[in-house]
């Protein structure tokens, strides 16, 4: 079974979908680790429930990051992971952790490739869509790279904008559309995509 360790920040909704896929069988994995940055994510609460092994490791404390990027890689590593997911992870790594694990860290991020990188990607496209500048935006997962949100793309989704549609319908259907990605692209980086149903 392949071992996978998945970084968080926040309400974790897309570790909870390789959660359920794990224990559907869909996605052959083990959850060897969950790693969260700040100690209220909700995420921490989900993989607790699912009786998975957590950290809690905060920036707070460190000098400078480039020592807590090697200090997470080495916490990240004794896990033995094939693969690491960031899964609404907003922390940006650098090569200190990167280097440890090449073409092994992979992104989802909810904008297509080259647009919106950061924070808030789904908000801001909603709001290029609303002044009339695009039309349809989408979601990626991506191979980790020191420049945030970019480096080559595992898979990708369209995601057109619906006439009248609230920013928070809109969140919740890019959400839905999150949630299968992060489980097909970590099929796909692992090479198990044919064990995905
Ligand atoms: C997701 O929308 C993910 O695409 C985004 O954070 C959210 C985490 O939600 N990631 C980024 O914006 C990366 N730049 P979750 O905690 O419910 O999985």
């Amino acid at each position: 079974m392949k071992r996978i360790v998945v970084l968080v920040s926040g309400g974790g909704s897309n570790l909870q979908a390789l959660i359920d896929a794990a224990a559907r069988g869909d996605l052959a994995v083990e959850i060897a680790l969950v790693v969260s940055n700040r100690k209220d994510a909700y995420a921490l609460e989900r993989a607790v429930h699912a009786g998975l092994p957590t950290l809690y490791f905060p920036l707070r404390g460190y000098a400078d990051r480039e020592r807590y990027d090697a200090d997470l890689a080495a916490r990240v590593s004794a896990a033995a992971p094939d693969l690491i997911v960031l899964a609404g992870w907003m922390h940006i790594l650098s090569p200190a952790f990167l280097n440890h694990f090449p073409r092994k860290v992979i992104n989802l991020h909810p904008a297509l490739p080259g647009a919106f990188p950061g924070t808030h990607a789904i908000q801001r496209a909603f709001e290029a869509y609303q002044r009339g500048e695009i039309d349809y935006t989408g979601l990626i997962v991506h191979y980790v790279i020191p420049e945030v949100d970019a480096g080559e793309v595992i898979a990708q989704t369209v995601v057109p904008f619906e006439p009248d549609e609230s920013l928070e319908d809109f969140e919740r259907r890019m959400h839905r559309r999150e949630h299968e990605l992060i489980v097909r692209a970590t099929g796909l980086a692992l090479g198990i995509a044919e064990g995905f149903r």
